[in-house]
């Protein structure tokens, strides 16, 4: 029997290597003005900074109670020691960061970041009590030679094996395909509900109904505020991963309204 479970929509804020901590303080502060209590009252927001401005928008946010959470890009799948350049998940969680990216498919193309390591700094963030947000993805050529489901399921149950349900049922999983990243080539709200939908049935499979019923999937890939509502509008769309939208305050609120629920029960 399948348990009747709400999803809590999350609207995620990428910034990439955008914004330095002075115009980090200047985008939360005005986030943090715009977005009024009815925008997150049935909406998660999060903010994912450079690491340079976390400290900035960490004190920002806890000083003035924003409703933002706050996100980081990437992390290292080890608590400290010689690694020079990484920063540590312990150092995150210590910053108050509740979602951690990880394996954005730039740090899997540009970085090298194999399916081995996305599943070690999963599994380093969940230790930590943050929640990761596991991209996915298939290239263009994989798309174009039908592989696109082939592909999805590989990237899962690499990061998701072994992983205890109760642990997969408050984690977010992302799928962005590569070549609607940055293009203005949107995925079609169609496009997206199914591949969240394959998503969803893989993680059923790998982990069971119940966590797969309550884990979120989200959408990214040129996410604008034209199309929010339209992937919103899909059932197994639990949210949205924007990349160049999210880095200005007033065009990210306005993704933020579009996605107003639609409450969603399995
Ligand atoms: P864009 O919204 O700029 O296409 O980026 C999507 C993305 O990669 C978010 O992680």
């Amino acid at each position: 029997m399948q348990m009747a479970v709400t999803r809590r929509p999350l609207i995620s804020g990428n910034w990439k290597m955008h914004h330095d901590h002075i115009e980090a303080l200047h985008t939360v502060r005005d986030l943090g003005l715009r977005l009024k209590p009815e925008d997150v009252a049935r909406v998660d927001v999060s903010v994912h900074p450079p690491f340079t401005d976390l400290r900035t928008a960490q004190t920002l946010v806890e000083a003035e109670g924003l409703p933002i959470a706050l996100g980081a890009q990437h992390c290292n799948d080890h608590d400290r020691g010689a690694y020079t350049g990484e920063v540590s998940p312990q150092m995150l969680a210590r910053l108050g960061v509740r979602y951690v990216l990880v394996g954005h498919s730039e740090r899997r193309q540009l970085f090298a970041m194999s399916d081995e390591l996305v599943a070690a700094t999963l599994r380093a963030v969940i230790k930590h009590e943050m929640r990761p947000i596991c991209c996915v993805g298939e290239t263009e050529e994989e798309r174009g030679a039908g592989r696109t489901e082939e592909r999805l399921g590989a990237q899962l149950e690499a990061a998701l094996a072994g992983l205890a349900p109760e642990v997969v049922a408050t984690m977010v999983v992302a799928y962005e395909p590569v070549w609607a990243i940055g293009t203005g080539n949107a995925a079609t709200a169609v496009d997206a509900e199914d591949a969240c939908l394959f998503i969803r049935q893989r993680v059923a499979a790998l982990v069971g109904e119940e966590a797969a019923a309550a884990l979120r999937v989200q959408y990214g890939g040129s996410v604008n505020p034209a199309n929010a509502a339209d992937y919103m509008a899909e059932p197994d769309v639990d949210g949205l991963l924007v990349g160049g939208a999210s880095l200005d305050a007033a065009t990210f609120v306005e993704i933020v309204r579009a996605s107003q629920p639609v409450a969603r029960r399995h």
